[in-house]
């Protein structure tokens, strides 16, 4: 524990849990009397198996960071403004949440409220706008328990898997930034009016033996489209040793969690991934315990330009998907800054009215107020950050700010520094 956000956490754990609970779901302990905790058991052993070629300043994160990220399938594809897992068990726990209550992240983006959820028998439903982060939280929670067999087959035939994904998605030009040549057919989107990459359809053609299981389908598609993303960064290696290096890594990963929860598989709770609206939510009022989640800091993140190659591969049409994404509305920054104000009003209302009375929402925050004073035209001083701004919409709501914490990103590519952890509950 480095952190007093951390302590604070494990505070809440020790008043709030019993030895029982903190064994199965503690997430800043050891052990309780002799028993280790299952948090301890699965981010244990060697950590996540970096490619060869990874810097040492990237060994070294994963290294200090084991208990906190880069476990269970945490790690698999490298999502910008992933929350930290460690810190997602710790608020799950401290917003009082219970194996079979429910839990809502409605701005989901790689799935780390879900997989954790899931993880501590917590049931969970996440959105996103994006119909490739649907995708790609499904592989994730599919990975926990994936059969391995077909897995290593495709590991031993990884020419054979490269070459149908490469026939569909079209060849990776190593660091090309015309990123990717589509093959002929539906020009915008391997799966657009096709056969969905939910399920795995004939028509794909053969995979190696055993590979046409939807969730293993789902797992090798979402290493493809990994590597093809490494392959359009770097041309330090060819696209398919890239491939090869990422499909082994993933295996390790799905091998690794699954070994630990053997015989734990019935205690996971289910989890539903959509592709949806926050501002809009599918939800009945009151319907769960509690909303954990982060939205777009303003517009820091371009998410659709940084997936573009994933989602034209599946089909999604970008400029309409532009006209839903929080952050990414209107023209000028002044625009874009104005409608991100609306729009988080309108999500913020949204998670009030789903949430259960009583109950928490948390948010996780950035604020920059040197860009936003920019915009505004007023000194850094003088402006309301996002957190606030976060609690004022929230109070309009019946939501009431209980507790607000700070915390320092440590993740190597972020130009913010520090984030908040807002509290607020349901009147
Ligand atoms: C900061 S990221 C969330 C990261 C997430 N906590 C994780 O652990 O990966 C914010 C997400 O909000 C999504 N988003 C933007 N506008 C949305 C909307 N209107 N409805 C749902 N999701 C939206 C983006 O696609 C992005 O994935």
């Amino acid at each position: 524990m480095h952190e007093l956000y951390e302590m604070e956490l494990a505070s809440a754990e020790a008043a709030l849990m019993s030895d029982t609970e903190l064994v199965r779901n503690a997430g800043y302990f050891a052990r309780v009397g002799n028993d280790w905790i299952r948090h301890f058991l699965i981010c244990g052993g060697e950590p996540l198996r970096l490619p060869k070629h990874s810097s040492s300043q990237l060994r070294s994160f994963f290294q200090a960071n084991q208990f906190r990220t880069g476990y269970a399938t945490h790690g698999l594809f490298p999502y910008r403004g992933k929350f930290h897992p460690q810190m997602i068990k710790g608020l799950l726990n401290a917003m009082g949440l219970r194996p079979g209550e429910t839990v809502l992240d409605p701005m989901m983006g790689s799935g780390t409220v879900l997989i954790e959820a899931r993880l501590m028998g917590i049931k969970s439903v996440g959105l996103d706008a994006s119909p490739f982060c649907r995708f790609m939280v499904q592989a994730k929670l599919d990975a926990l328990t994936v059969p391995l067999k077909p897995l290593q087959t495709a590991c031993l035939e990884s020419r054979l898997v490269f070459e149908h994904f490469t026939k569909r998605a079209g060849q990776a030009r190593a660091g090309s930034k015309a990123r990717y040549h589509i093959p002929a057919g539906p020009a915008d989107g391997a799966f657009r009016d096709g056969p969905s990459p939910f399920t795995y359809d004939p028509s794909f053609g053969a995979l190696p033996g055993g590979c046409e299981v939807a969730a293993v389908y789902r797992f090798l598609l979402l290493a493809y489209l990994d590597s093809a993303g490494y392959s359009e960064r770097s041309e330090r290696k060819a696209p398919f040793d890239q491939f090869h290096s990422i499909l082994e890594r993933y295996y390790f990963v799905a091998e690794k969690i699954q070994n630990v929860l053997g015989g734990f598989e019935s205690e996971m709770a289910e989890a539903s991934a959509l592709q949806g609206d926050a501002r809009n939510l599918p939800l009945e009022d009151g319907s769960v315990e509690g909303v954990l989640f982060s939205p777009p800091y303003s517009f820091a993140i371009d998410y659709l330009e940084n997936d573009s190659f994933h989602l034209g591969y599946l089909g999604a049409d970008l400029e309409s998907l532009r006209k839903q994404m929080v952050g990414l509305r209107g023209r000028s920054l002044r625009e874009k800054f104005d409608l991100y104000r609306q729009d988080m009003a309108q999500v913020m209302a949204e998670c009030a009215r789903v949430l259960r009375r009583g109950r928490f929402c948390t948010v996780v925050v950035g604020t920059n107020n040197n860009q936003l004073s920019k915009i505004l035209g007023t000194s850094p001083a003088d402006v309301t950050g996002i957190d606030q701004l976060i609690s004022d919409w929230a109070g309009c709501c019946g939501l009431q700010q209980v507790r607000k914490l700070s915390r320092q990103i440590r993740g190597m590519s972020n130009t913010l520094r520090t984030e908040y952890i807002v509290f607020l509950q349901k009147c």
